[in-house]
């Protein structure tokens, strides 16, 4: 079966140009002028890109399969025009061992763009004891993280970074930059609006301690960090500075943590509850500026799904977390205001880079696999949680209309999204 993507403009780390993009057997076969196939996706008015790449997705398999699956947040990531995502380990048990990553690996098998098990730092996330990094590194796990919470032993930490420099170089330790201690059980960001609305609050400077930690850390071990949905200012200008002198060093930002602020917490709506919490306008304001000027590496979504009942609690006793993978890419073009091909680095050959999968991920060129996302630039839509693919609901940007929007996603040479309606 072969395909054809026809009439777009193809946009990807190489440059810009018009053309045709044929597809077979899963790989592109020729880009150019008037090709034809079995099947054809109608692409005039609009951009032919490589896939978008999470880093940073929960899919909630095993254990939380009421919130989301594998498969229904593949489904989402497609309609995102994702076709690679990162799925975060703190599952229920948590994907901390090779039997555990074996099973997420299984599940991906039928999903409907490429899931890859990131792994946990230590055993069962408790920040105690080292999980078996190496026995996942020989699985394909290239991201280690404890995300939902960061490592708080420094000493362990350490030792985590030694022992991961020693295995595949593209290894990845990945950071939830958050002291527990300093949070102090905090459900929002520390400020004005917490005080108003009497909610305990989280400060700045419990993820920036954790930051400038790991930056050291990272100094005195060599290892290749990365650093998760980061939401302060100062965090931006410290990475900023580590950059600058040298350090191998890579960090995300997630779309809700540069369009909304703690003032949405004046509502109590839960569904604006996250980790690390939305900040002021001028933490936001940095984080643009971040993501403009090279410092922040990518957008990932932190989509994070939770069931109605769960969301339903009152605002301290709801869980954190955001649906993100349907809404992230409409969320950065209309909120960003940055070249469309900047965009695309940040959503795709980027993070693609950051997560070791160039080489089926993240290029739109003859001979590679073809992944790829179709965007109508100038369409608008207005986000509808009852259309969403998630088993979840929760997103904060319900009734939000949106310019940008994905029409076709091609996993693997296969049209799984075809005018914004998944295949499968
Ligand atoms: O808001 C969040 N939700 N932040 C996290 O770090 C974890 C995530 C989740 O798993 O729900």
């Amino acid at each position: 079966m072969s395909l054809v993507v026809k009439g777009g403009r193809i946009i990807d780390v190489s440059g810009e140009r018009a053309g045709d993009v044929a597809v077979e057997d899963g790989v592109i076969v020729a880009i150019g002028g008037d090709l034809s196939g079995d099947q054809v996706l109608d692409a005039e008015g609009c951009v032919v890109a490589p896939g978008l790449v999470d880093l940073h997705a929960h899919l909630r398999q095993p254990g939380q399969e009421e919130a989301e699956t594998v498969e229904s947040g593949s489904r989402c990531a497609v309609l995102g025009g994702f076709t690679a995502v990162v799925a975060m380990p703190n599952t229920v048990p948590a994907v901390d061992s090779a039997a555990a990553v074996r099973e997420v690996q299984e599940l991906a098998r039928t999903a409907l763009c490429e899931v890859r098990p990131a792994g946990a730092i230590t055993v069962g996330r408790a920040g105690e004891r080292l999980a078996p990094l190496a026995e996942m590194a020989e699985l394909g796990v290239r991201i280690f993280t404890d995300d939902g919470r960061g490592v708080q032993d420094s000493q362990l930490m350490r030792r985590a970074m030694e022992y991961a420099s020693g295995l595949d170089p593209s290894v990845v330790l990945a950071q939830h930059c958050e002291d527990e201690a300093l949070c102090g059980g905090g459900h929002m960001h520390e400020g004005a609006w917490s005080s108003r609305l009497g909610l305990a609050g989280q400060p700045v400077e419990a993820e920036e301690l954790m930051v400038m930690r790991d930056i050291a850390l990272a100094r005195l071990t060599g290892a290749r960090v990365h650093l998760q949905h980061l939401s302060t200012a100062g965090s931006v200008r410290l990475v900023a500075e580590a950059k600058a002198a040298g350090l191998l060093l890579s960090a995300e930002a997630t779309p809700h943590h540069f369009t909304l602020t703690d003032k949405c917490c004046a509502s109590y709506d839960p569904v604006y509850k996250v980790n690390p919490p939305l900040r002021t306008a001028a933490d936001v304001a940095a984080i643009k500026t971040g993501l403009g000027d090279g410092t922040i590496d990518a957008i990932a979504t932190d989509h994070a799904p939770h069931t109605q009942e769960a969301k339903e609690q009152p605002f301290d006793l709801a869980p954190p977390g955001l649906l993100g993978l349907e809404t992230a890419l409409a969320l950065a073009l209309t909120e960003l205001r940055l070249p469309l091909k900047s965009v695309l680095g940040l959503l795709s050959w980027g993070p693609a880079a950051i997560a070791g999968l160039g080489k089926t991920q993240g290029a739109v060129a003859e001979g590679r696999v073809a992944n790829l996302c179709v965007i109508d630039p100038a369409a608008t839509w207005t986000v509808d949680p009852a259309t969403s693919a998630s088993r979840s609901r929760n997103t904060p940007f319900a009734g939000r209309t949106l310019t940008g929007r994905i029409r076709h996603t091609v996993y693997r040479g296969e049209a799984v999204v075809v005018d914004a309606e998944p295949q499968r």
